[in-house]
């Protein structure tokens, strides 16, 4: 199976342009992960804008504050999938692709896969319908690298419940946590070139070093 949503628009190799995303179901350690690897891109002498969805405009934090909340509001389960897009579309074009084209290199904590995989597996709603949405939104463009930190359901929710007061997601039940991570697995089988995993019941410094061998690999600099 091929990508599921748009193609890539960007050159990749002859062009360093580096669009990574981390991927993952609740308290997979996707934040850290993203702060360390950013900071060692850093190190190694690249600008890098760190982001993360839903989020990371203005726009963006409205319309997490709508979607996480654990109020009264009801969303519907396409409005959902919209709105987590709305977010997307505006990151896009006002942070991701204009990062891109300064030749910054892009860190983002979750992004489409996350609406395959929650808004798909976890809620239902048809993976090809997702898709048009997805490749609308982005208007086509795809991570280079997409990491995949894989947890047990019950270990990162733990993790989670631990910390604080969940988000709507997080007080969903473990069957659809269930099938989100099974989801994550599939897109990852589906698409090899593009996704890397990495177990991340493993210490922090452990999972960071095998993420920055893999980033750093695809960016040839261990070449
Ligand atoms: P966040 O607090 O950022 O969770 P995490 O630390 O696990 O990343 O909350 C983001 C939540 O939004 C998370 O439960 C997954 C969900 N989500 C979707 O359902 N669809 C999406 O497209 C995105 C980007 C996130």
């Amino acid at each position: 199976m091929g990508p599921l949503w748009g193609k890539n628009v960007l050159t990749v190799g002859a062009v360093d342009r580096l669009f990574i995303t981390f991927e993952g179901t609740e308290g997979s350690g996707k934040s850290v992960q993203a702060r360390l690897l950013a900071n060692r891109l850093r190190a190694a002498g690249r600008v890098v804008v760190e982001t993360r969805e839903p989020g990371g405009t203005p726009l963006g934090l409205e319309l997490r504050q709508i979607l996480l909340g654990r109020g009264q509001l009801d969303i519907s389960t396409r409005a959902e999938a919209l709105l987590m897009n709305a977010s997307r579309a505006q990151l896009v074009e006002t942070v991701i692709r204009p990062a891109l084209e300064r030749d910054d290199v892009v860190v983002c904590d979750r992004f489409a896969d996350s609406t395959l995989a929650y808004q798909g597996a976890g809620r239902g709603l048809g993976m090809d319908e997702l898709a048009s949405v997805i490749a609308f939104a982005t208007a086509g463009l795809r991570p280079q690298l997409t990491l995949l930190l894989d947890v047990p359901v019950e270990v990162g929710l733990a993790r989670k419940h631990a910390q604080a007061q969940g988000n709507r997601f997080e007080a969903e039940t473990l069957a659809f946590h269930a099938r989100v991570h099974s989801a994550y697995r599939s897109l990852a089988a589906a698409e090899p070139d593009r996704w890397r995993c990495f177990d991340a019941v493993s210490p922090v410094e452990q999972v960071a070093a095998q993420i920055w061998d893999a980033v750093a690999a695809r960016m040839g600099l261990l070449a």
